[in-house]
């Protein structure tokens, strides 16, 4: 039996992998805007085998809102094994160039709520001495790309941020994972076309569940885009700039 925490709890690939970890008495904590859509997913987990599902509505874009997340969390499990951390947006590059509000609302949304998030939780997770912590980072996050930087940034950033967590934790038993989707058929992306490189949030969910499991730190899901990946870093910038990605 575990207690579990996911923020953004459903997003297409928070539920996935919330439906495959329920099963055997989980206590689940659902953190997420709307309060019918939690609750909707609370039923279907209870449904699956969950022993007990707590839902918190907040807007993790309130400072004031995540501190209290964090509250009411430990306030209902007590301890947390494993915490997921789903939330963000994908921001219009087009607006953020030419607004420094969005670029910064952007910014606080997929980078600085997590990254509070983190600080409160790690030091939690420190004095417990185990668990795993998982961020849904990006693909997007390994190389600025002039389509998508901004976005990129918060996703380098907050990786950068679990790096430092991994070294500062590594003397305990508390596993930092960073999970770096590429393309996804959810909500997020759904005014984009599909095609060969898209995986569904079912894929990706099983992917989370195995490096849980395994306590793998950086996960490429589905795993191809490690060497996509690998090629777009060391592109050469002469041949990147005459790009579009
Ligand atoms: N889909 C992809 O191709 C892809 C690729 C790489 C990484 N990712 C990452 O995967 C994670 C999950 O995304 P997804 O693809 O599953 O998309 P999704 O279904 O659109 O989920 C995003 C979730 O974030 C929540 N959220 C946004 N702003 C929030 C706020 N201020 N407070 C609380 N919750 C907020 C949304 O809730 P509301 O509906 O209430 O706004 C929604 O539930 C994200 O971190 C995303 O960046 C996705």
């Amino acid at each position: 039996m575990q207690n579990i925490a996911i923020f953004g709890a459903y997003s297409a690939i928070a539920e996935a992998t919330a439906r495959q970890l329920a099963g055997s008495g989980e206590r689940f904590f659902l953190v997420g805007r709307d309060r019918g859509k939690l609750d909707q997913v609370a039923a279907d987990l209870q449904v699956r085998g969950a022993q007990e599902v707590h839902v918190f509505a907040c807007d993790l874009a309130v400072p004031a809102e995540v501190l209290a997340s964090i509250d009411a969390l430990y306030g209902a499990l007590g301890t947390v094994d494993v915490v997921l951390l789903a939330h963000g947006t994908l921001p219009d590059q087009k607006v953020c160039e030419a607004d420094a509000g969005q670029t910064v609302a952007a910014l606080e949304i997929n980078a600085l709520s997590h990254i509070s998030l983190l600080t409160l939780l790690a030091a939690r997770f420190e004095q417990q001495g185990n668990g795993t912590i998982v961020v849904i980072t990006s693909v997007a996050g390994d190389r600025g790309r002039k389509s998508n930087y901004v976005y990129g940034t918060a996703k380098r950033a907050l990786s950068t941020f679990l790096d430092g967590l991994r070294h500062r934790l590594a003397a305990t038993q508390v596993r930092v994972i960073d999970i770096r989707p590429g393309f996804v058929d959810t909500p997020m992306t759904a005014d984009f076309k599909k095609g060969a490189l898209w995986a569904a949030p079912d894929k990706v969910g099983a992917d989370i569940v195995r490096a849980i499991e395994k306590g793998r730190p950086i996960v490429y899901t589905p795993w191809f885009w490690r060497y996509i990946m690998l090629i777009i870093r060391n592109v050469p910038a002469f041949v990147f700039h005459k790009t579009n990605l």
